[in-house]
């Protein structure tokens, strides 16, 4: 009796460790590793250059946050397929067209090592390897990544309900500058970046009631902010005429999070330390109006400018007008030579920024700037909606290109 029993007990664990193994779903930590990219030493450093920006608390995606091997690991598969298929980073200029200072691609190599780490298991690596100190600083936030400006713009506070979906708060900021200033760079610091979903800020035109009401078409576009972009800043030499009693119109669109939450934005200027020899300015260019029939899938929309001065370009920003699915700026040159700008492809999001140019690119007077944009009017395009598709009236700006000319004095 005793000796049965006995044998019983172990076939019994056996059996239990079977049915157990039967309902565990496959364990990751078993995975083989077949890599040398750890967590804690590349690919929290890849995380931190092109993610971290709004994958962290406090910002844009405070809900999948990627600061640490446990937030991360479980998202593996994910980002491989976000990272391939090119959707993150989410802004579209396509690599080969364009050469600026600053491309918002995640490089080659980058892309190479993170694939590497997630198929060769997703090891998490030394702790001793992981720089806790600028992850916790980055989590802060509160810091102008171009440096602290000479004068600081604060908007006033903003208050988001839970709910809200998208919101947009119009400001208008006075500079309180007595005489003409000239400024060689300006930067966005959000004061609450789980929900400021973007901000542009133009100058007011002098002697108007409330620049808020007026058509954005009025304003002279000074620039634009989405989480993760660079500060503007202008080549040396390089300001932006800022007229004397200015006043700064700040638009901000605001996305709820779930929380009710509270925001004040601040403008930062920095004002030009050497002698201004180019004056920087924005012009929008915009489609002349047009009929997209119902159902286009595919309608090409064109506009051009010609250069009536000689000018170069600093900056170029395809603006994101939901239903096209590409914009492609080119530059043509009285001589016959000629250059694509940029290319942009695909509009998830309204967070388009300025691409900077690595060096200025010479416009000679006479030279013609063609946007051409392709609209998607039927249901192949998510951002329609639902109901049925429509002939559309389109005409709006494509594009905003910053460019310089000689100061004359
Ligand atoms: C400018 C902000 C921003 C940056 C930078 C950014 N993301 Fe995202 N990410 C988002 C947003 C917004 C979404 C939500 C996607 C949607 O709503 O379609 C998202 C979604 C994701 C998702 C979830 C996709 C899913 O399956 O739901 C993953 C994974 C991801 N991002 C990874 C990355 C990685 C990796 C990087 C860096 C290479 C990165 N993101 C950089 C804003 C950003």
């Amino acid at each position: 009796m005793n000796k049965s029993s006995g044998r019983a007990v172990p076939l019994l664990i056996l059996l239990l460790i079977g049915v157990i193994a039967m309902f565990t779903p496959i364990s990751t930590a078993h995975e083989p590793i077949t890599t040398k990219v750890m967590f804690n030493r590349e690919v929290i450093r890849i995380l931190q250059r092109n993610c971290l920006e709004c994958h962290s608390p406090g910002r844009i995606k405070a809900d999948i946050p990627l600061t640490s091997y446990r937030e991360a690991r479980p998202w593996a598969k994910a980002i491989k397929e976000e990272v391939l298929e090119r959707r993150m980073m989410p802004f579209q200029a396509v690599r080969g067209y364009g050469r600026f200072s600053h491309s918002y691609a995640i490089s080659q190599r980058d892309q190479e090592l993170l694939i590497s780490w997630i198929e060769g298991g997703a090891p998490k690596g030394e702790e001793s390897d992981y720089p806790r100190e600028e992850i916790r600083a980055l989590a802060r936030g509160g810091v102008w990544p171009a440096g602290e400006p000479d004068q600081v713009l604060e908007a006033p506070a903003v208050n988001v309900t839970a709910d809200a979906g998208m919101v947009t708060r119009c400001e208008v900021l006075p500079v309180g500058n007595q005489e003409e200033r000239w400024i060689e760079g300006l930067d966005l610091l959000p004061g609450n970046g789980a929900i400021v979903d973007g901000a542009n800020y133009f100058i007011a035109p002098s002697g108007t009631r409330s620049p808020c009401s007026l058509p954005e078409s009025r304003l002279n576009p000074l620039g634009s902010w989405s989480p993760a972009t660079v500060a503007a800043r202008y080549p040396e030499g390089y300001a932006r005429r800022l007229p004397a009693n200015a006043r700064i119109v700040l638009k901000l669109r605001y996305r709820g999070n779930g929380e009710a939450a509270s925001d004040r934005s601040r403008l930062g200027l920095h004002f030009a330390s050497t002698k201004t020899s180019r004056s920087v300015e924005t012009v929008s260019i915009t489609a002349p109006p047009a009929t997209i029939p119902a159902a286009a899938a595919s309608h090409r929309i064109v506009a051009t400018k010609t250069i009536t001065e000689d000018r170069e370009a600093l900056a170029i920003r395809p603006l994101p007008y939901p239903y096209a699915t590409s914009v492609e700026v080119s530059l043509s040159r009285p001589d016959g030579s000629g250059e694509v700008l940029v290319l942009t492809r695909g509009y998830r999001f309204p967070w388009q920024p300025a691409y900077y140019f690595k060096s200025p690119v010479e416009m000679p007077r006479g030279s013609v700037i063609t946007i051409t944009a392709y609209i998607d009017n039927s249901e192949s395009n998510p951002t329609l909606g639902e109901g049925p598709i429509r002939q559309m009236r389109f005409t709006a700006p494509l594009c905003e290109l910053t460019m310089a000319v000689a100061v004359t004095r």
